[in-house]
Formats: C-alpha cells, sequence, structure tokens
C-alpha cells in the first residue's frame, strides 16, 4: 500500500487505515478529487440524494465561558448581547415549521440566565405545538442531571462539539476552567441518556496538527455520534486570536469526505462556517458528502449578534426564510431538501 487512492480505497471498504497513512490523507490537498466522488456514493447509498435542514434559532449570546476562538466569550465586552423570550423562540419555530422545519436546533452560549425548568419548558412548549418535530439542544456543559432533565422533558438531539481531541491542544484553545475531560464527560452522559448525539471539531484552529486531525477521527470513532459537524477555524477580531489564520477551506471539505466514508450512517452538515470562508461553501459541502444543512431561524434583529467568527453570514441565502432558493441551489446540484425530521440512519 502505497499511494494515495490505495489509502481512500480503504476507507472506503470503512476499514481501518493506520494513523500515519490517515494523516496523509487529512493533509493532502491532491486527496480532495478522489474522496468527494466516493464519499458521495456512500451518501447516496445510506442517505440518497436527500438533504435534511434543520431550523437553528440561536437563543442567546451571554456566556459564561472564554474561548479564546469565540467570538461571543464572556471577556468580549464588544459584543452586543440579547436572548429571546420563550413567546419570541416559539414564534420563530412556528414560522419555521410553516417554512417545513421538522427539527429545531436551540443553540446558544453558555447563559446560566436559562435555568433547567425554563430550558425544559422551552423544549416541552415546543413539543406541545409540533409533537411531529424533533428538538435539538445545543447549550453546551451540563450535568448529568440536567441533560437528563431537558431529555425527559422531550429532546431528541444534542450537540456539543469536542473542538480537539488533544489535552495539550485544547489547553490552547482553552482557559483552565474547562477542560477536555469534562467535555467528554458530557457527551458519554448524552449518550447514556439516550440523545442522538452530535459532537465534531474546528479545521485549522490555532495550533492544530495533523495529528490532533488524526486524534479527532479517532475519538469520534470511539464515541459513534449520530451527528458530525467540523468547520473551518475563522478568526474574530475581538478575541485573543484574532490574529490567527482561518482554517482551510478545501481541507474542511476533504474532512468532510473522509468523515462520511469513517462514519457512513452519519448526519453530516455544511456548516455555516464552510458557507462564510467560501459562496458556494455549503454547496461543496453536500457534493463531498455532506446531508443537513441548518438555515438561520432567529429574529432578523439578532440575527447579526450572534458573531462567533468575523463575517459569519446572516442575512442571505442561508437564511431559513430563504429556503425555497436553498432548494433550488440543492435541485441545481442534483439533490433534494426534504421536509422530515431526518433522524440518523444506523
Ligand atoms: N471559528 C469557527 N468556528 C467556531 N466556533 C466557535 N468559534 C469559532 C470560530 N472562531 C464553533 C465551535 C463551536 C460551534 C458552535 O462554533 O466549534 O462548538
Amino acid at each position: 500500500m502505497k499511494e494515495l487512492s490505495d489509502y481512500i480505497k480503504v476507507l472506503q471498504e470503512n476499514s481501518d487505515l493506520p494513523d500515519k497513512e490517515l494523516g496523509l490523507v487529512v493533509a493532502s490537498e491532491e486527496a480532495n478529487v478522489l474522496l468527494a466522488p466516493r464519499a458521495d456514493s456512500v451518501r447516496q447509498e445510506h442517505y440518497g440524494k436527500d438533504v435534511y435542514v434543520r431550523g437553528l434559532i440561536e437563543f442567546t449570546n451571554y456566556c459564561r465561558n472564554n474561548c479564546y476562538y469565540c467570538g461571543i466569550r464572556a471577556g468580549n465586552t464588544q459584543a452586543l448581547r440579547y436572548r429571546l423570550t420563550q413567546e419570541e423562540i416559539l414564534s420563530c419555530c412556528a414560522e419555521g415549521y410553516d417554512l417545513g422545519f421538522r427539527t429545531f436546533v436551540l443553540q446558544g452560549g453558555e447563559d446560566l440566565h436559562f435555568s433547567d425548568k425554563d430550558i425544559c419548558s422551552l423544549v416541552t412548549g415546543i413539543k406541545e405545538k409540533h409533537p411531529d418535530c424533533a428538538v435539538t439542544l445545543s447549550v453546551g456543559e451540563k450535568e448529568r442531571a440536567s441533560y437528563k432533565a431537558y431529555f425527559d422533558a422531550g429532546a431528541d438531539r444534542y450537540l456539543l462539539r469536542h473542538e480537539t481531541a488533544c489535552d495539550t491542544h485544547y489547553r490552547m484553545l482553552h482557559p483552565e476552567s474547562l477542560s477536555l475531560a469534562n467535555r467528554k464527560r458530557c457527551l458519554w452522559d448524552l449518550k447514556e441518556i439516550g440523545y442522538q448525539v452530535g459532537s465534531g471539531f474546528m479545521v485549522g484552529s490555532p495550533y492544530q496538527s495533523t495529528e490532533n486531525l488524526v486524534a479527532d477521527l479517532r475519538f469520534l470513532q470511539e464515541l459513534e455520534p449520530d451527528m458530525i459537524g467540523i468547520g473551518p477555524f475563522l478568526s474574530h477580531k475581538d478575541t485573543p486570536f484574532k490574529n490567527q489564520a482561518n482554517g482551510s477551506f478545501t481541507q474542511s471539505i476533504r474532512l468532510v469526505s473522509i468523515l462520511r466514508l469513517m462514519f457512513p450512517y452519519a448526519l453530516i452538515p455544511a456548516t455555516t462556517a464552510l458557507g462564510t470562508i467560501h459562496p458556494q461553501g455549503r454547496e461543496m459541502g453536500i457534493k463531498a458528502g455532506a446531508n443537513v444543512v441548518m438555515p438561520n431561524l432567529s429574529p432578523l434583529r439578532v440575527r447579526k449578534l450572534y458573531q462567533l467568527y468575523d463575517n459569519k453570514i446572516s442575512t442571505g441565502e442561508e437564511s431559513a426564510q430563504c429556503i425555497a432558493d436553498l432548494k433550488k441551489r440543492m435541485e441545481g446540484i442534483g439533490y433534494k431538501v426534504v421536509s422530515a425530521r431526518g433522524d440518523v440512519k444506523r
């Protein structure tokens, strides 16, 4: 076994590739053209041409954490903070439902203003009005008992990226108050409780090595998440990483394909970060093996305020209101946006 195409064949057969060879594929710019069509055919075997949509509601940009990469970190005094009320969130869902969304993703910073009771009541409120919809939470690290309470209230899925699976790298991206061990504890708790779990990482985050990315893939093999979200690191002007280079678009696309080959069953979004770094980023992500897009359903007035990184797209064709355009764009590249919960197919 010497050539890139041999390594990729091993990946496609879903057998194990040693770390070194996996690293070569992860780092190789030539791999993209070989990977994308194979990833696409694996995706079609499992999910056909369907593209699932999730209505993303960014309901608070308050956050107690200080991750060095993130624009809504607590220490960013430039950020204008907002919280949506339960009524506002429910009206986003009502609007989303009429547009055809059958999954709502409640994402926010780690904002303790929302108690566990509040989050449970948000979940129950959505489920009462839209029993045929899935509710996904993405509200960060919590105690197991909190996760259990949200699940019992009706939450179906939970998104929590591990960000990087190497302790030393984790330390370079986060302050002392956060740890990879606790992040992993959260992910295992979520799984055990019965959530469909999503994890993932940033591509090209500062100080990231190829070995780090291989470790990310290995951790995901251990976790076997239902959803895997990745996107390029993009710098934000009011963070300690303001002068760090952005992640690579082509490497992000390459990793989407690698993920599809390694996790054929997974729900893999073409993320907002992919759409921000390249105007056709989301379409290219879909063609390279992704099968989910997450248009923004937040009220227009707050969209620009959920700035995890500079220039985050928010009012153009990625918004939920532009679902008709999204449908056309997906049809234009041979795929079909479907109105369905879009649960994982194991
Ligand atoms: N660039 C790219 N992605 C980012 N995220 C946070 N900050 C950035 C950034 N500067 C990602 C993290 C987080 C998700 C919600 O957004 O991976 O888990």
